[in-house]
């Protein structure tokens, strides 16, 4: 008995994290873009509303932040840590990324 209590316990709070906070009609497409915008947290804030002067990403146009991120990549544009983050992504995953912040306001 106490084992299935436990057992429905944590099936609820699987459901509270997986229910997104705001909009209840989030599509497959924009839980993957959160998630991977998450990665981006730790130093740009959450959905990159960045405190102690790191880049806001909020509202950054998303073509802008795919060329920063290819520009990082490349080199051309001097980095300390973004070069090494910007390989560790696939074009696609940094379109997702990129149209994450693009829709949070700034
Ligand atoms: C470990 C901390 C850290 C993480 C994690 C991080 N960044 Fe950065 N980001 C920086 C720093 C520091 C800079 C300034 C450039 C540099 O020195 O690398 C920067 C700069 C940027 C810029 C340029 C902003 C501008 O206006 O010049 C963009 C765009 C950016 N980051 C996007 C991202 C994205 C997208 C992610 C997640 C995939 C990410 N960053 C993850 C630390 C981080």
């Amino acid at each position: 008995m106490k084992r299935i209590i436990s057992g429905a316990c944590a099936l609820l709070v699987l459901f509270a994290l997986a229910a997104p906070a705001s909009d209840a009609v989030a599509t497959d497409r924009q839980t993957k873009a959160r998630s991977l915008a998450a990665t981006c947290a730790n130093c740009h804030g959450t959905n990159g509303h960045a405190e102690r002067g790191a880049a806001v990403l909020a509202g950054m146009p998303k073509n802008d932040l795919i060329t920063q991120l290819r520009l990082f990549r490349e080199g051309t544009k001097p980095s300390t840590i973004m070069g090494q983050i910007a390989k560790g992504y696939t074009p696609e995953q940094v379109e997702l990324i990129a149209e994450h912040f693009a829709a949070q306001k700034r």
